[in-house]
């Protein structure tokens, strides 16, 4: 695997692909199955996969994790490695921020300001802006993002069809621990007893589907309930919200095509996870 850690040296590498198929992968880094699930689709979809490694600031809040958040290169370079991903992009704050970032990619308030960005103002700004420049530096033919983020993937999807970038966007499935937990960086800050408590969250949003599935139409009620057996075990839930998997709008009863979607703080880690119905 090549490593580039400057915009010059993956344009140079990119370049050099010639006509061949690329896709990029784009993480944060301390890589987990979920992430490396994306660079073995990415393999099947492109004769030259490049995984991207950066902690974007932009898409903190002051507050949040961007300074404890994990930053595991060396692993998670023999990961890549072993995935057989060809060429990695892991630029320094420099070099993506050689000066502080001036135009942002502003995502539609109806698809930004709700969910998780309601609870995490302008994050979706920051990682809409990373994304693009991204795309930009590597020029791939397709892009690869996990569901474990549902509404990324559609901020994502939207930037892309209304910028006209000349990019598939795949979805990959979430990938889960055993027990069911979504994996997550996140779930590294988890204490050994939240870690135990921490699969709730999955089988909360397991036995709300299967209400849905079995006919309850009172979204309302079950989003409540959901909510309130996550409070009951200690938990903090920010938003358990039955939507449409399209627009993540509200939906209507007798809607096909719906996703439930959660986030919650388990002492003072937040976690997230969402389920199509
Ligand atoms: P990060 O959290 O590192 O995730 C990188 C990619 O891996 C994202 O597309 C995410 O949805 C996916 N992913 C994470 N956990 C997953 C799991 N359990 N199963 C499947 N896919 C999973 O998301 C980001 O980084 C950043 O916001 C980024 C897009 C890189 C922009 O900074």
């Amino acid at each position: 695997m090549q490593v580039h850690a400057t915009i010059a040296e993956v344009r140079a590498a990119r370049k050099a692909m010639g006509v061949q198929r690329i896709a990029v992968v784009p993480t944060m880094g301390n890589l987990h199955a979920g992430h490396i699930s994306l660079m073995r689709q990415a393999r099947e979809h492109a004769d030259r996969v490049i995984a991207t490694i950066f902690v974007n600031r932009l898409q903190f809040r002051p507050g949040e994790d961007f300074e404890k958040y994990p930053r595991t290169f060396a692993a998670d370079c023999a990961q890549l490695e072993a995935a057989g991903v060809d060429h990695l992009f892991a630029p320094t704050e420099a070099e993506m921020y050689p000066q502080p970032q001036t135009y942002h990619v502003e995502p539609p308030a109806v698809q930004s300001n709700i969910l998780d960005g309601e609870f995490r103002p302008g994050h979706f700004r920051g990682m809409a802006t990373v994304v693009l420049k991204l795309l930009n530096i590597t020029q791939p033919h397709v892009a690869l993002f996990g569901k474990k983020d549902y509404q990324q993937l559609m901020v994502i999807r939207n930037m892309v069809a209304d910028f006209n970038l000349p990019i598939q966007i795949i979805g990959g499935e979430t990938v889960r621990a055993e027990d069911g937990l979504a994996l997550s960086s996140r779930n590294g800050y988890l204490s050994a007893a939240e870690r135990a408590e921490a699969p709730r969250l999955f089988q909360v949003l397991s036995r709300l589907v299967a209400a849905v599935r079995a006919g309850n139409l009172d979204y309302k009620q079950l989003e409540q309930e959901a909510m309130a057996q996550l409070q009951v075990h200690g938990w903090l839930p920010e938003y358990v919200a039955l939507r449409k998997k399209l627009d993540l709008q509200f939906a209507p009863a007798h809607d096909s095509g719906l996703v439930v979607l959660a986030a919650a703080r388990l002492g003072s880690t937040r976690l997230i996870d969402n389920l199509e119905v």
